[in-house]
């Protein structure tokens, strides 16, 4: 096997310690770095291979193109071997290109190099018109919660799943979505492998369900969305998102990770669609899961948010899904933080594995401006669905209110039953 040897050129020339940049004119990266190359020079690989460099000399390049749009590594800290790369916004595509295109630079070669063992990009911060051309959120929290009614009682909202995952016809799965309604929910989502299959068209699921919602609305007077999966490529999405509407569905979801962030971006700008999206990080993990490798998901959160989804999984405070729950938050609390650049909130999502005795430590982390999602911790109550929709709302209002669910379980059966089943 022959292994070349590469000695980035000219490589001290991406190293600007120290200087003083204006966060106006870049975008600036920052990376958690593993090689056996000094910190200082691992980063300057990075900011050559991703910017005007590449492992040797070439005639073709100048002083002025290094030095317009040559990335700079403007600090590392040693102790967490991290590294902060200024990327000139002249390198950024403003026009066409958006998320592709910057995930390209901030996101790409990096991650294949010989040099690294592993490197990880955990944060970014973004120039302000960079962030400008983006539409953020439509609705975010406060318009969700406006929809729903919740905007004054400001509890965390439930979410189901319809479960299980595949198989159910649209008739069964709006009747269970009725179930989960009338119970309490105030949010249902197809799972993130449910997109149009054979057994459970869209078009004949959503007209199905949304007639049911509208019987909730009728008999108890409550809005519940529906958030229709419609993942899918390219253009077709669009149609698609207009079809779904169209058959009166109320909210849409995509699988983010998968259609890719633009997805996101093409309907929150679209001017004829105007549905929440409902945004799902199905295969984040095999990116975001392990520490010295890949993209924290905190990026794809301010991803999202720039690109226009109004709820995004980050995880939970106690889940089946592997989790730290201060990362959670710091995600959670980014999601809310009004300051960001003018966009909107996003509503973040606690998924995963939920069940009643693990609500009061979701809510004690991660706050009230939370949506809560259980899929088996509904659908597995012993007396089904519609009970185990009371039970979760019953163990939400128990932890808002401050009184242990053993407590509040004395005079509420559903919840009484699901501490009984699960331990
Ligand atoms: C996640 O956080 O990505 C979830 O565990 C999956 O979400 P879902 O339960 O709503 O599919
Ligand atoms: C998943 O896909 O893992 C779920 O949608 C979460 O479902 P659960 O609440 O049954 O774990
Ligand atoms: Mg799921």
């Amino acid at each position: 096997m022959v292994t070349p040897e590469y000695n980035y050129a000219n490589v001290d020339s991406y190293l600007a310690l120290g200087e003083d940049i204006k966060l106006d004119d870049y975008l600036v990266a920052v990376y958690k770095i593993d090689s056996a190359l000094p910190l200082d020079k691992a980063a300057a690989t990075i900011a050559a291979e991703q910017s005007t460099g590449t492992w040797t000399n070439v005639v073709t390049s100048s002083k002025t193109i290094l030095e317009k749009y040559g990335a700079k590594v403007v600090e590392i800290n040693k102790n967490e071997n991290t590294a902060y790369i200024a990327f000139p916004k002249e390198d950024l595509s403003y026009h066409i290109g958006g998320i592709p295109g910057l995930m390209a630079i901030i996101a790409g070669n990096l991650f294949g190099l010989h040099a690294l063992n592993g490197v990880k990009l955990i944060d970014v911060i973004f120039p302000k018109d960079f962030a400008e051309i983006f539409p953020g959120p439509r609705y975010g929290i406060e318009g969700i919660r406006k929809i729903v009614g919740t905007e004054k009682e400001k509890r965390p909202h439930l979410g189901t799943i319809i479960k299980p995952k595949i198989g159910l016809n649209p008739e069964e799965t709006a009747q269970v979505a009725y179930e989960a309604a009338i119970g309490g929910v105030d949010f249902i989502k197809d799972d993130e492998t449910l997109v149009d299959q054979d057994f459970c068209p869209m078009d004949e699921r959503v007209p199905r369900v949304m007639e049911k919602l509208d019987l909730v609305k009728q008999e108890t007077g409550r809005t519940v969305l529906y958030s229709v999966n419609i993942t899918t490529g390219g253009q077709e999405i669009l149609s698609i998102a207009d079809a779904v509407k169209g058959m009166g569905a109320n909210m849409v979801m995509v699988d983010a990770i998968t259609a890719g962030f633009s997805a996101i971006q093409s309907l929150a700008k679209d001017e004829v669609f105007d549905l929440p999206i409902h945004v799902h990080r199905t295969m984040h993990g095999a990116i975001t899961r392990y520490p010295n490798h890949g993209i924290d998901m905190l990026v794809f959160a301010k991803l999202d948010r720039l690109a226009g989804g109004d709820q995004l999984h980050t995880g939970t405070a106690a889940g089946k899904m592997a989790h730290n729950p201060q990362h959670v938050k710091e995600m959670d609390d980014f999601l809310r933080d009004p300051n960001f650049f003018g966009k909107k909130t996003v509503f973040p999502v606690a998924s995963g594995g939920v069940y009643p005795q693990l609500v009061p430590e979701n809510i004690k982390v991660l706050g009230n401006d939370l949506v809560i999602n259980a899929g088996g911790g509904i659908h597995g109550h012993p007396d089904g669905t519609r009970a185990g929709a009371t039970a979760m709302k019953q163990a939400i209002d128990a932890s808002v209110k401050g009184i242990t669910l053993e407590e509040y379980a004395k005079d509420h059966k559903e919840l009484a039953t699901a501490l009984k089943e699960w331990k």
